[in-house]
């Protein structure tokens, strides 16, 4: 013994997985003054999930790298949503922001499934638990509402209705677990794109506005089989996303040829799901659909899973 004290131990990083979220339904409604289209929709968060990690940089500002899906292309600028995520959380707390992000990304980018929303849920969490900042349940929805309709939810995963512009949520007690195939595609479609395309079909008399979604929160509360959850996947803007990639039409068919129970385009697309039995199901149903070609990449993923500040 010296009775030398042992050296600091280097500041441990905050790391925190935020799945990806699906639509099972997505009834969009018209746009409304402020420019948001009105949402009646039902949120599920999947077990494919980036992780955040956040360290302290030492001096002050806020440094964003990234791995995986979308490196090398995503802004690790201003332009991040998980830095502005970052500023957010030093501005509540009146601090000046030292972090270094990690965003390793496995979602898809402007696939449909929230990456860039979950990767800010991510840092607002990673950041307040970094800085040790105290923040409430509120104040913490409120934050993520002004980053982004979908980022509330990726706080919360699990199953949740969501109304407003879609950062109003009531949660579902889903009782069970569903399994899905989950196609990417070569393109990316982005939100504000596919929306758009709703409004424009809409003029040419295409489209409707599913409100209802009682008959899926029913479905997932007594823990419907997906036979039954087949029948009642809904997404208003399914027509809009095949229109602005008709390839879609061909991978949706292909999956339900090779025995999907259904295929649903994820959220504003392309990004395609599709609902197995169960896991032996979706194991042999993703080997199908990637032999078959056409998608970028094919994984397995099931849900509901519970988020970082669930
Ligand atoms: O809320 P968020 O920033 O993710 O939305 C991105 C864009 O998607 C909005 O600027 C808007 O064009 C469109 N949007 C919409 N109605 C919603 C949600 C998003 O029109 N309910």
């Amino acid at each position: 013994m010296t009775g030398q004290t042992a050296p600091a131990a280097p500041p441990a990083g905050v790391s925190v997985d935020v799945p990806a979220k699906i639509n099972p339904h997505l009834g969009v409604g018209d746009p409304r003054a402020d420019g948001y289209h009105a949402l009646s929709t039902v949120y599920q968060a999947i077990s494919l999930h980036d992780t955040v990690t956040a360290q302290r940089r030492g001096e002050p500002g806020i440094e964003i790298t990234i791995s995986g899906e979308g490196a090398g292309t995503l802004p690790t600028g201003e332009d991040n949503l998980a830095h502005k995520a970052a500023k957010l959380i030093a501005l509540y707390a009146g601090i000046e922001p030292d972090v270094k992000l990690h965003l390793n990304k496995r979602i898809p980018v402007a696939g449909g499934l929230a990456g860039g929303s979950a990767d800010a849920a991510g840092a607002l969490i990673a950041c307040a638990r970094l800085w040790d900042v105290e923040i409430g349940d509120a104040e913490l929805h409120r934050l993520a509402a002004g980053l982004g309709s979908d980022v509330p939810f990726c706080l919360k995963g699990g199953t949740a209705i969501g109304t407003g512009r879609g950062e109003e949520l009531t949660p579902v007690r889903a009782k069970g677990s569903w399994h899905w195939v989950v196609a990417t595609t070569d393109t990316q479609i982005a939100t504000p794109e596919c929306y758009k395309e709703v409004d424009r079909l809409r003029e040419d008399g295409i489209g409707r506005y599913s409100s209802d979604v009682g008959a899926i929160v029913q479905a997932f509360e007594a823990g419907a089989d997906a036979d039954s959850l087949a029948r009642l996947l809904v997404n208003d803007m399914e027509a809009a996303a095949v229109s602005l990639r008709p390839q879609l039409a061909s991978l949706m068919h292909g999956g339900l040829e090779e025995g999907a129970l259904a295929a649903h385009v994820s959220g504003s697309g392309p990004t395609v799901l599709f609902l197995a039995t169960d896991v032996k199901h979706s194991v042999a149903l993703a080997r199908r659909i990637r032999m078959r070609g056409g998608a970028r990449s094919v994984h397995l993923a099931h849900g509901p899973v519970a988020g970082p500040a669930a």
